[in-house]
C-alpha cells in the first residue's frame, strides 16, 4: 500500500501526535510519520516521537533573526524527508503567508473549536464565558489568515451543566485525538480533496442526525 508521507509539526504535550503515532502503527493505516519538529527544545511530543523511533527535530523559533528564515529552516527539514502533508498539531507559531503558500493544500491544522467561531486562543473558557450549547474541535487546510481555510471534520462537543474550561479541554481533546486519524485516512485514501474554498467528499457518509441540547 501507498503511505502518504507525514510531517508532524508540535510545539508542547503532542497527545494529538501521539493518537497520530498509534494510528500509524497499523499495518494498513496509509500514512506514516517522517519526521516530527518543535519549535520548543524539550517537551513532551519529542520524547513522544523519540519513544516510537521517529525522527524527532528542534527548530526552535528563538535561534534565528526572523521569521523567514525559522520558516526556510521547517521548509527544508519537511522538503528533505520528502513530506507530501504537514499536520500541524498543536504548533503554536504563526506561519507567514510566503509558508502557508508554499505548502497550500498540502498542510492541514487542528483547532480546538466548532470554527469559524471562536479563533485564536482560550477558545473553551470563550465558549464557555457566551453560554454556547456546542463547543467543538475542527481539523481544516491552513490558509494564510489565522484559523481559517477549508474544513476537513469536525466534532460538535455538548456543554454539560457543571462543565468547566478543564473538563471541556479534556473533552475536546478526546474527540480531537479521535478525528486527526480519521481526518487524515480520507485525505490520504483520496477522500476528501481541497475544491475552492471548501473540501470535497468522495464515498464518505456525511448523513447524520443533528444535535439538540438541552434535548428538547
Ligand atoms: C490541542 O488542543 C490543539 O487543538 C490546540 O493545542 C492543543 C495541543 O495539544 N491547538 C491550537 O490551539 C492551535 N491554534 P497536544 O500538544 O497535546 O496535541
Amino acid at each position: 500500500m501507498r503511505k502518504l508521507r507525514l510531517g508532524v509539526m508540535i510545539s508542547g504535550s503532542g497527545t494529538n501526535l501521539q493518537a497520530l503515532i498509534d494510528a500509524c502503527a497499523a499495518a494498513d493505516y496509509p500514512a506514516t510519520i517522517e519526521v516530527v519538529i518543535s519549535n520548543r527544545p524539550n517537551v513532551r511530543g519529542l520524547e513522544r516521537a523519540e519513544q516510537a523511533g521517529l525522527k524527532a527535530v528542534t527548530i526552535d523559533h528563538k535561534a534565528f533573526d526572523d521569521k523567514e528564515s525559522f520558516e526556510d529552516a521547517l521548509h527544508e527539514c519537511l522538503s528533505d524527508h520528502k513530506v507530501e502533508l504537514v499536520c500541524l498539531a498543536g504548533f503554536m507559531r504563526l506561519l507567514t503567508a510566503g509558508f502557508v503558500n508554499r505548502w497550500r493544500d498540502r498542510m492541514i491544522n487542528i483547532h480546538p473549536s466548532l470554527l469559524p467561531s471562536y479563533k485564536g486562543l482560550h477558545t473553551h473558557a470563550r465558549a464557555l464565558e457566551d453560554g454556547v450549547r456546542f463547543a467543538g474541535c475542527t481539523i481544516h487546510y491552513v490558509r494564510p489568515e489565522m484559523d481559517n481555510g477549508p474544513i476537513v471534520m469536525q466534532a460538535a462537543i455538548p456543554i454539560a451543566s457543571d462543565e468547566t474550561e478543564e473538563s471541556l479541554i479534556a473533552k475536546t481533546l478526546t474527540y480531537e485525538h479521535k478525528m486527526y486519524p480519521a481526518a487524515v485516512r480520507l485525505i490520504a485514501e483520496g477522500k476528501a480533496r481541497v475544491s475552492g474554498n471548501k473540501v470535497a467528499f468522495k464515498d464518505v457518509d456525511l448523513v447524520m442526525p443533528g444535535l439538540i441540547s438541552p434535548l428538547p
